[in-house]
C-alpha cells in the first residue's frame, strides 16, 4: 500500500488566526488539509461554508479535503469546487441520490468522497465505487472534535480495504474522529492510508514533533 497521508483537520485549530495556522501545519509536514463543514441540521453544530474556503485557499498549497457535514449538499457543490476543495466529501446518509451526486462532483473537477456514520453499513457503496475516489470512515459520531475513537469500526475499515482491493481500484481509504498515535497504528493495520486527526495535531504544542510521531508509529509494522 502506498505511503499513509496524515490531514490536520481544521476544527481543532484557532480560528481567530486560521491562515496561521494552516501555514503551521503546512510546515509541520501534513499532507492534506481537512476542513469540516457543519450545518447545525445534519449534525448539531455549525462550522463555515465556501467563502471562508476561498479566503484561506491562497495562503497554502495545501490539498483541500472537503468534509460536507450537511443535509442537501449537491445545492452547494459548485460553490465548494470554486473556493478551492481539491476532493468533496458527501455523507452517505445524506444523500438519496448518491450515485448522481458523486458524478456531480467529478464533472467538477473535483475528487469525489464518501463518509460512513459509525453506525452506517458499508454495503450501500457497493453500487457507486465506479464513482468513488475516496471513502471516509467516521470513527466517532460527527459534529465535534476530541471525541472518543469507537472501536467497533476497526473491523469495518479491514472489510472496506478488502472491498476497494477486490475492485482493483485505486480509492483512498480515509478515518475521521480520534485519531491518536494509538488508534492510528491500528486503523493503519487494518487498512487506512489517510489519517484526518484534529485535537493530536492542533492543540499539540509541537505540531511538528506530533506528525513525526504519528509517521513514527505507522513506520512500525
Ligand atoms: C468530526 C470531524 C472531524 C474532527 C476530528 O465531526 O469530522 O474531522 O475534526 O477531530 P479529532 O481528531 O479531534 O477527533
Ligand atoms: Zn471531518
Amino acid at each position: 500500500m502506498s505511503e499513509v497521508l496524515i490531514a490536520p483537520s481544521l476544527l481543532s485549530a484557532d480560528f481567530a488566526c486560521l491562515s496561521e495556522e494552516i501555514q503551521s501545519v503546512e510546515q509541520a509536514g501534513a499532507d492534506w488539509l481537512h476542513l469540516d463543514v457543519m450545518d447545525g441540521v445534519f449534525v448539531p453544530n455549525l462550522t463555515f461554508g465556501p467563502p471562508l474556503i476561498k479566503a484561506l485557499r491562497p495562503h497554502s498549497g495545501l490539498h483541500f479535503d472537503v468534509h460536507l457535514m450537511m443535509i442537501e449538499p449537491e445545492r452547494h457543490l459548485e460553490a465548494f469546487a470554486a473556493a478551492g476543495a481539491d476532493s468533496i466529501t458527501v455523507h452517505l446518509e445524506a444523500c438519496p441520490h448518491l450515485h448522481r451526486t458523486l458524478g456531480q462532483i467529478r464533472a467538477l473537477g473535483v475528487r469525489s468522497g464518501v463518509a460512513l456514520n459509525p453506525s452506517s453499513n458499508i454495503g450501500d457503496l457497493d453500487y457507486v465505487l465506479d464513482q468513488l475516489d475516496q471513502i471516509l470512515v467516521m470513527a466517532v459520531n460527527p459534529g465535534f472534535g476530541g471525541q472518543k475513537f469507537i472501536e467497533a469500526v476497526v473491523p469495518k475499515i479491514s472489510r472496506l480495504r478488502d472491498l476497494i482491493q477486490s475492485t482493483d481500484r485505486s480509492i483512498d481509504l480515509a478515518v475521521d474522529g480520534g485519531i491518536d498515535a494509538t488508534t492510528a497504528r491500528r486503523v493503519k493495520s487494518a487498512g487506512a492510508n489517510v489519517l484526518i486527526a484534529g485535537q493530536a495535531i492542533f492543540k499539540s504544542s509541537d505540531r511538528a514533533a506530533s506528525i513525526r510521531e504519528l509517521r513514527a508509529v505507522l513506520a512500525l509494522e
